[in-house]
């Protein structure tokens, strides 16, 4: 029997470690760098909490979670998102009772049943990032500059800002009678997803990807001229914001987004050429949802960011990152005496902080130096039967294939302080 990972899946290979430890490492100090703090949410969540959350006509919800029954017939889901589950805790565990706003950020896997393509998987991971807590323009700025400077942290260039405001309860609803009105004469030149949305999700008629649905979405009412006095002071302030740290951005009238639950701000980052999900992330301001899920009105705000999306273009504009640390030492003997010395040995470097590597195999002494080298080892001790019989280790330092033969007890300090081997 031969199994292979469902599709959309895929499994991060050693060799792809750097890459996500270095996104994760890097997202860790600029979200700390902030003031943001971890949380950790469950993969799983009741089903009612994204529906409500999420909203019920939303691709998400409507065909891209995994949904199933427990053992005690709940409805379950695996998290196709973060926010409403942080919203979630924050309501439940009452963290509106800490001091104001609450910065959060946490990475980890989401799961949408989507059509896998470059960039788009049904297992991904995000970096997530949250504050909740503020109204002020100033925050949606802060939440923005972290997504940067996280792209800034690994290397990446050539990004860009798009930015819109989708308007607050207030203003909203008048915004899309305009829109409904304006597209009633046009019906019969969108799509029959764009008619349902017509019905059922006006907003997302303007970001259909289909060419003939765009070119009429281009023509469609813009929502800036909708915005009432506080949203769109709020959409002022912020670009005046960007503008004072000269970010590149572009208002972008047809990004709605394709979660519910935004309100005034919405944008996302996009990167040149990873193909038809060109957004590394994605966020915006949902001032309503903590207190759909049961919590305090609170405003809040945050993004997403694929991790996935930031390594491909990571990739594409030939960013390596760091290498995994390997182990300093490797340890190489011959024969069962100088086995029982070397185990000994291996475990003393270890327990004192130096990483020490060894094939315990009994393989050739040609072997075991090839694997040194493989591991990329800065010394090999090698320990064979004249080394045992005389009490010392042989250091080759692989760097210039020096050896010198050091009593045992040497030896730590020899390789630690890049020593005298
Ligand atoms: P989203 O736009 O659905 O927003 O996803 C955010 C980011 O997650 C996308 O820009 C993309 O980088 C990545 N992403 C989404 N779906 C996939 C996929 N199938 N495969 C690979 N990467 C994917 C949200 O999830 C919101 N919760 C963001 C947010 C946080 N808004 C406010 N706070």
């Amino acid at each position: 029997m031969n199994f292979q990972a469902p599709r959309g899946t895929y499994d991060i290979l050693p060799e792809d470690q750097a890459y996500w430890r270095f996104v994760s490492e890097m997202t860790r100090q600029v979200c700390e760098l902030y003031g943001y703090e971890r949380i950790d949410v469950p993969v799983f969540e009741q089903t009612g909490l994204f529906e409500r959350g999420v909203g019920e006509t939303t691709d998400i919800v409507e065909k891209e979670m995994y949904t199933f029954r427990d053992r005690s017939d709940e409805r379950m889901t695996l998290r196709p998102e973060f926010t409403a589950g942080i919203c979630r805790a924050y309501a439940e565990r009452k963290l509106h009772g800490r001091p104001q706003p609450l910065r959060l950020y946490t990475i980890g896997p989401a799961f949408r049943y989507e059509r896998p393509q470059a960039g788009r998987f049904r297992q991904f991971y995000q970096v997530d990032v949250e504050v909740l807590g503020s109204q002020d323009p100033a925050i949606d700025l802060e939440v923005m500059q972290v997504a940067w400077q996280i792209y800034e942290a690994v290397g990446i260039k050539g990004l860009s800002f798009q930015v819109n405001s989708t308007g607050c309860p207030a203003c909203r609803p008048g915004y899309i009678a305009t829109l409904k009105a304006w597209y009633e004469q046009r019906l019969d030149g969108i799509c029959g997803d764009c008619r349902r949305r017509y019905d059922q999700n006006p907003l997302r008629l303007l970001d259909c990807k289909r060419e003939s649905c765009g070119k009429i979405a281009e023509g469609a009412p813009r929502i800036a001229k909708s915005l009432c006095g506080a949203c769109d002071d709020h959409f002022v302030r912020l670009r005046s914001y960007l503008d004072a740290l000269d970010r590149p951005y572009e208002v972008n009238h047809r990004m709605v987004r394709g979660l519910d639950y935004y309100t005034k701000t919405v944008f996302e980052v996009w990167a040149e050429g990873i193909g038809a999900q060109n957004a590394v992330c994605g966020g915006g301001r949902y001032d309503g949802l903590i207190r759909m899920v049961g919590g305090p009105e609170t405003p809040a705000i945050g993004f997403a960011s694929g991790i996935e999306r930031i390594i491909l273009t990571m990739k594409q504009e030939g960013i390596e990152p760091p290498e995994v640390p390997k182990p300093a030492v490797f340890v190489a003997y011959l024969g069962a005496e100088a086995k029982d010395v070397a185990v000994v040995l291996a475990q003393e470097l270890r327990s004192a902080g130096v990483g020490a590597a060894a094939l315990w195999e009994d393989r050739s002494l040609k072997a075991q130096m090839k694997q040194a080298d493989r591991i990329g080892a800065a010394y090999t001790l090698i320990i064979g039967e004249e080394e045992v019989k005389n009490g010392v280790v042989m250091v080759r330092r692989m760097a210039d294939s020096t050896q010198t033969a050091l009593p045992r007890r040497e030896v730590l300090d020899a390789v630690k302080g890049g020593g005298t081997a």
